[in-house]
């Protein structure tokens, strides 16, 4: 057992009273397969929103705190570019960094920094030009055909050794300037990794490389695909997978390097995002030009855990609106050993009622992209909007998880949230809890049953499109604080209770304050609870006491 002498325990205490003590470092913690970002000691919901690409400017900075503000976001997700810290090799300028982080505690906002080093959507775009253009100290990778890619070799010794240089030289800056207040709670290295078009690298070092055998640590992670040897070479052991799992292994173990490093010098959580491939197609079949092989795609994330032990988790960047799409997704990047967060999400209104499910789920947060106003849309992939209009839709959800974002990340570590969003095909739901199930239906009108109506194909005006979701975390056996929008939400006994006559017993209106304080402001009952709760258009949190006769 860990003792404090006196003495030590009069300096702590001097120093709490003094505010002198540093916060405590972010970390990601692990509890029976579920996670937890601890910030400052205790677990914290990511309410995020991420810069557009080219927003990494003092300059550009005041219509991203704007924007942020407008969405009630507690978090700012902005690169820092190898190009604008080291132009010129070995001479580093942070001063954008400087500002960024300034401006971040004025604006009361934590920051996740994207390091787009070697890899920015694969490409070398944001490498200084002494990397872009010298293929000699720098290679590319190399085809079939013995030609060069667009793409950075992982196999460049020189390249990992640069990029590495000036990752470090960003984590000692930011240990400086941070190290005592902690605004910076992650850090992603590198942005969307993997190869368009080209499966994987054919350089000398790489053909070297591929006729070794396989790493144990990969082989514990990775099974072989069927029929195929349990060891070997990357081909004998994964026949039409090898190319992929290959470049996955190249690429996780030269992000580890770089990870690795940084985080010997301050060592905050690291993690990767992903360009998804199709999520529908399981068991995933063999790359096909399909997606950006070697990325941290949900079917190699063993790889990458066994290649990069100092990369936390692998976030996947949702730009599919499909709701069947979203779900499967979420499930595949969130397991025993990978932590769910979305660190992209398209920023069109359809988007955001993937905030319930994703933040129902136990996710460590979210940040949908381009929550900026700099005069710029990724329309088709998010909002044609650059203004207001685009930050609506997530801010009036932010604004109800925002003051009681700390009770709901303690909540979610402890196993107790669920998350739904409504389907494409507009159809009810049902979530099982402990001794209760909830089913969830849409498009209804407040008062009475669909069977009530002469028209049935009589709809609630505002649910053209869907948009419903609740966020439901069972805080007692038969108590219930819900989130959500444009949905109905029915209770009855399963479990212990399958059965039993049960019924509301409160039904309160209100919200949490920042202590995790609830603050009534009505009962529901009557009208408001005869037909389930039915949760309006504006996002609403109620809590829920059920009993059972
Ligand atoms: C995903 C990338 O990670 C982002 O940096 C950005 O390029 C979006 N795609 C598209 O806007």
């Amino acid at each position: 057992m860990k003792t404090t002498t006196p003495r030590l325990l009069g300096l702590c205490t001097l120093l709490a009273a003094i505010g002198a003590h540093a916060a405590e470092m972010p970390r990601i913690v692990a509890k029976d397969g579920r996670h937890a970002l601890m910030v400052d000691g205790a677990p914290f919901l990511v309410l995020g929103g991420q810069a557009h690409n080219s927003s990494n400017y003092p300059a550009a900075l005041p219509k991203v705190w704007s924007a942020l503000a407008d969405a009630h976001a507690n978090t700012l997700e902005i690169p820092v570019a190898w190009e604008q810290v080291e132009a010129k090799e070995g001479q580093f300028d942070f001063s954008y960094v400087d500002t960024l982080v300034r401006e971040a505690r004025k604006h009361d906002k934590r920051l996740v920094l994207l390091w787009f080093g070697t890899w920015k959507n694969t490409g070398a775009a944001y490498t200084p030009e002494w990397v872009k253009f010298n293929n000699a100290r720098f290679p590319r990778m190399i085809d079939q055909d013995g030609k060069n890619s667009y793409c950075l070799s992982p196999f460049g010794q020189d390249t990992l050794a640069a990029d590495k240089k000036a990752f470090v030289a960003l984590m000692e800056h930011i240990k400086r300037i941070d190290g005592e207040d902690k605004t910076i709670i992650m850090v992603q290295v590198e942005n969307e990794v993997g190869t368009y078009g080209l499966a994987r690298d054919h350089g000398k070092r790489a053909q070297a490389a591929f006729r070794q055998p396989v790493p144990a640590a990969v082989l514990a992670r990775q099974k072989p695909a069927a029929g195929r040897p349990a060891k070997g070479s990357w081909a004998e052991v994964y026949g039409d997978y090898a190319d992929q799992y290959f470049h996955t292994w190249a690429i996780a173990s030269y992000i580890e390097e770089i990870a690795k490093a940084g985080q010997a010098v301050y060592g905050l959580p690291m993690f990767v995002n992903n360009a998804l491939r199709d999520p529908l197609a399981e068991p995933a079949p063999p790359w096909k030009k399909d997606f950006a092989s070697g990325g941290p795609t949900h079917d190699v994330l063993g790889i990458y855990q066994a290649a990069a032990p100092h990369i936390a988790f692998s976030g996947p960047d949702i730009y599919m609106p499909e709701s069947n799409k979203v779900s499967a997704i979420l499930r595949q990047f969130q397991t025993r050993d990978n932590a769910l967060m979305v660190p992209e999400m398209g920023n069109g209104a359809s988007y955001a009622r993937y905030l319930y499910q994703i933040i129902g789920k136990g996710a460590i947060g979210v940040a949908p992209f381009g929550i900026d106003y700099a005069e710029y849309s990724n329309y088709p992939l998010g909002a044609k909007f650059t203004d207001k209009r685009m930050v609506e839709p997530f801010a009036k959800i932010y604004g109800v998880f925002a003051p009681m974002q700390r009770q709901w990340a303690r909540w979610a570590f402890e196993g107790r949230t669920y998350g739904v969003a409504e389907g494409d095909d507009r159809a009810a739901q049902n979530v099982e809890m402990k001794g209760w199930k909830a089913t969830l239906s849409f498009r209804e009108f407040q008062f009475g049953e669909r069977e009530y109506l002469k028209d049935k194909n009589e709809f609630m005006a505002g649910t053209e499109q869907p948009s419903g979701g609740v966020a439901i975390a069972q805080v007692g056996p038969d108590e219930f604080v819900l989130v959500g929008q444009q949905i109905r939400v029915k209770f009855s006994g399963s479990g212990a209770n399958a059965g039993k006559p049960s019924m509301f017993a409160r039904v309160e209106e209100g919200r949490f304050d920042a202590d995790g304080k609830w603050l009534m402001e009505r009962n529901w009952n009557g009208d408001q609870t005869d037909y389930g709760v039915n949760l309006p258009a504006t996002p609403t949190v109620l809590k829920v006491r059920l009993g059972t006769y």
